[in-house]
């Protein structure tokens, strides 16, 4: 009989999305068909894992159902972390530590689902494995919401989030109408992203047959003049009464403040120096019922843009259990320090296929709404915006409904 492998660890780090568990159900699928003896999950990723706090996935999942639910339960089923490990020459202790854990655990490939910032994780490791002669691989697998980490087409979790913007965009401008008889009212919807707009330009694909989509869309690439958007609302209040808006949490004034900080906003910062933005939103619409007198609302979109999984799209969790299976083959391959990517082969029919690169290139970068995929003025994304994401909103992937409500899978700490 042919020996087992060793053991996989996996985790799940950065901000959430609906599908960040069906990159977890794919880790855990793979790992178990090739051959792999344990998959262990982190909890709460790496600063969990410093704590010997992990658990034995098979503890957790005994049949397919239990995988079907995983890829329909939305937020990191493991626990998340925004955990930033120190430059190696700052801190070898962390290092050795995290290393003595995975030599106990029999660990042969180390996953970690995350973010630009998850991937540093994934570099530091994997730099030190070499340096040190460690046997073990390290792997990273996309997951944002936000879409922007670099030479990956779109990031898992990205999709969902678009068809969820989209879709609530149109309720939120049906609403609207229905109240604006001889009235007029603004409003204006925040949407995540941080430092990329890709998820509030996606609002664009409201605009539909029946829906004329929102009014004027604005991402942080573009320095926000409050002037300019003043004197844009007024002029589209000369035509119609019901204006909806759609703007990132991270727009900033040419001065590189958010405007979120205008009300006193930002103030709590992450590991990684990432202001908390919220408060956008209702800081434009006091500011627009203030100078222009009519009602406004503001509508901030918060978490539930990334843990609708009811409304989640089938090529997103699709692609999310692809990149994850890919990137335990990767590693069993022999591959170490690189993140498996999404290759888009055509989109019409949309085909994609997973590659991979060098995390060195991915750790920390930014990728931003290219400029010529908004428009001149800075109000609105353009065709080919809108040509490039249509493909990843599509399909449905119906929830297991128990009592009219989606079933998830939860943690049983029990069986730990
Ligand atoms: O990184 C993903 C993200 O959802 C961003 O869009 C958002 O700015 C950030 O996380 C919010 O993070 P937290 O939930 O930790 O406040």
């Amino acid at each position: 009989m042919a020996s087992k492998k060793r053991n996989v660890i996996v985790g799940q780090s950065g901000g959430p999305t609906s599908v960040i568990n069906s990159s977890l159900a794919g880790v855990y699928k793979n790992a178990i068909e090739r051959g792999f003896d344990k998959v262990y999950g982190m909890l709460h990723g790496v600063q969990g894992l410093l704590d010997e706090q992990y658990v034995d996935m098979s503890t957790q999942i005994h049949s397919d159902l239990d995988i079907e639910l995983l890829k329909r339960t939305p937020s990191a089923f493991l626990g998340s972390c925004r955990y930033k490990l120190p430059e190696i020459h700052e801190n070898m202790e962390i290092y050795d530590r995290i290393f003595e854990i995975l030599d106990k655990l029999e660990i042969d490939s180390f996953i970690y689902i995350g973010g630009n910032d998850s991937m540093d994780t994934i570099r530091k490791l994997s730099d030190y494995a070499i340096v040190k002669g460690h046997k073990q691989k390290f792997l990273g697998v996309p997951k944002t919401i936000d879409n922007d980490l670099a030479l990956t087409d779109h990031t898992p979790g990205f999709g969902s989030a678009a068809k969820y913007i989209a879709a609530s965009t149109k309720e939120v401008i049906r609403d609207a109408l229905g109240l604006t008889y001889k009235k007029e009212m603004i409003t204006v919807m925040e949407i995540m992203g941080r430092n990329a707009g890709w998820l509030t330009g996606a609002a664009a694909l409201a605009k539909t047959e029946e829906c004329e989509g929102p009014d004027l869309i604005y991402l942080p690439e573009i320095a926000f003049d409050v002037d300019d958007f003043l004197a844009k609302v007024k002029e589209l209040l000369q035509k119609k009464s019901s204006i909806v808006i759609a703007v990132s949490e991270g727009i900033k004034l040419a001065d590189g403040r958010y405007v979120c900080e205008l009300s006193g906003g930002g103030d709590y910062v992450d590991a990684f120096g990432h202001k908390q933005l919220q408060g956008t939103a209702a800081y434009l619409a006091g500011f627009l019922g203030a100078e222009i007198g009519c009602k406004t609302r503001s509508v901030e979109f918060s978490t539930l843009q990334r843990s609708a999984s009811h409304m989640a799209s089938r090529v997103d969790i699709e692609e999310a259990f692809m990149v994850g299976g890919a990137a335990v083959k990767a590693a069993d391959e022999g591959y170490n320090g690189n993140m498996v990517v999404i290759d888009r082969v055509s989109d019409d029919p949309y085909m994609s296929s997973a590659g991979i690169y060098d995390v060195h290139r991915i750790a920390n970068e930014e990728k931003l709404v290219p400029r010529e995929w908004v428009n001149k003025e800075g109000n609105y994304v353009t065709k080919d915006f809108i040509d490039y994401v249509k493909p990843l909103i599509q399909g449905d992937y119906q929830p297991i409904m128990v009592n009219g409500l989606p079933r998830h899978l939860v943690l049983d700490m029990k069986k730990k």
